[in-house]
């Protein structure tokens, strides 16, 4: 079958990472923990575009800087779990591994991994990639309309004001730049969207992953952008011998238990030819951690004479579970860590150039705190993430202002490279 995304795409997209490496653009990555087949639905996959592109605009605007965005989606449906098996009421089965692998409800059938499934995942990310272009390519994604991406509920959020004042800071501009040049900005009036999932499993990576015969390089054309979960990064295993062979940008993520040495032999593996835009180090250290854990590993890369992107993802750090045995994050420890993210390189002569939020559009709450104040009281309100606790439409919004906020206080921007795609 035919794959999902194109060579040319990738690279473009790699040589745009080198950009935010240098930190001319901002990397911006977001979607669901887990992607469900049953939610490859209209509504869902717009709502999701929406919050993507308003926290870009927010983002370009705060960051002085292009914006790359890429979503957690066409793809993201396996899923590593820290428990093998899930026991109710004295029944064990099978832990649920995302719609790819099994089935999340607590029946031996449907815990019991269906290799059909593996077809079905295919076919979901390509209906989803497919609506995807066809909104961004037919003229949903025209920064002349900014108003076609307004979500339901944002017209009474709390967020609102702000948010139309951005829009139209940029509908301003965007004029501006039409009327002094003399054109009708054909090229700019559109954005890019790129995909992304954690490359867990094999099978459906390697099925996908074909040679670019005039390169002779291989790429992983099920995504523009795998990246390596912190579980499956050991630069002995399987997962970065597949990884290393293939031409994609690659991220990893590094939780709290990456030594320096590891890091920089995982590189070595990785990226032995310093290729601008190859590797993107997603820390994912948690709030009361990432400043004990962060500063060294930035050293030692810096040591070691790298330029790498690196990108915070606040959410994997912060699960925590309520009374009632809920997991949720909370989002000032959230916003914490981002904070402290941008500090810790700041003061370490480095910089943060991108973030990686589980979000999405949907008025869910999953996630305490935030604009509204939602309450460990609110979460089983709409709680309906079958894995983790995804920040809603206005807490990813409200997110986005703060961040904007933060880089618009911080060092000034390099200008962008003008060199052809
Ligand atoms: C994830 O991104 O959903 C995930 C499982 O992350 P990590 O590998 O960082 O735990
Ligand atoms: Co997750």
């Amino acid at each position: 079958m035919p794959p999902l995304v194109t060579p040319w795409e990738v690279e473009a997209l790699k040589s745009q990472l080198a950009d935010a490496a240098e930190g001319r653009r901002f990397l911006l990555e977001g979607g669901d923990c887990a992607e469900r087949f049953a939610e490859c639905d209209a509504q869902v996959i717009t709502d999701k575009l929406k919050i993507l592109l308003q926290m870009s605009l927010v983002l370009v605007q705060g960051s002085k800087r292009a914006v790359i965005r890429v979503g957690r989606f066409a793809g993201q449906y396996a899923k590593p779990r820290s428990e093998d098996t899930e026991t109710r009421g004295g029944v064990t089965l099978p832990s649920y591994r995302g719609d790819v692998i099994n089935r999340p409800g607590f029946t031996k059938a449907e815990r019991t991994p269906d290799p059909q499934l593996l077809l079905r995942g295919y076919g979901r990310a390509a209906l989803t990639l497919n609506f995807i272009r066809a909104l961004v390519r037919g003229g949903f994604a025209d920064l002349h309309h900014p108003e076609y991406w307004d979500l339901d509920w944002a017209r009474n959020s709390p967020l609102a004001p702000e948010y139309r004042r951005v829009v139209s800071n940029i509908s301003e501009s965007l004029l501006f730049l039409e009327n002094i040049l003399g054109i009708h900005a054909g090229e700019i009036e559109r954005v890019d969207f790129f995909t992304s999932h954690e490359g867990l499993l094999l099978a459906y990576e390697e099925a996908q992953t074909r040679c670019e015969e005039r390169s002779g390089r291989w790429y992983n054309l099920s995504t523009h952008f795998p990246w390596m979960g912190m579980r499956t990064s050991d630069p002995n295993g399987a997962h970065v011998e597949y990884f290393r062979g293939i031409a994609n940008p690659i991220a990893v993520k590094v939780g709290p238990a990456m030594t320096p040495d590891t890091l920089l032999r995982l590189m070595e593996v990785l990226d032995p030819h310093h290729e601008p835009g190859r590797l993107t180090l997603i820390h994912r250290l948690g709030a009361g951690r990432i400043a004990g854990c962060l500063p060294r590993l930035i050293r030692a890369v810096h040591d070691a004479g790298r330029t790498v992107l690196w990108c915070s993802d606040p959410m994997h750090g912060n699960t925590r579970l309520t009374g009632n045995g809920i997991k949720t994050r909370r989002f000032d420890e959230i916003l914490s860590e981002l904070e402290q993210a941008f500090d810790i390189h700041a003061a370490a002569g480095s910089r943060l150039g991108g973030v990686h939020f589980e979000l999405t559009g949907e008025d869910v709450t999953e996630c305490t705190g935030g604009a509204r104040g939602l309450a460990e009281a609110d979460l089983g309100r709409h709680y309906t993430s079958e894995v983790d606790p995804r920040l809603n439409g206005e807490q990813a919004l409200e997110m986005a202002m703060l961040i904007a906020r933060k880089m618009s206080a911080g060092p000034p921007t390099p200008a962008l490279r003008t060199d052809p795609k």
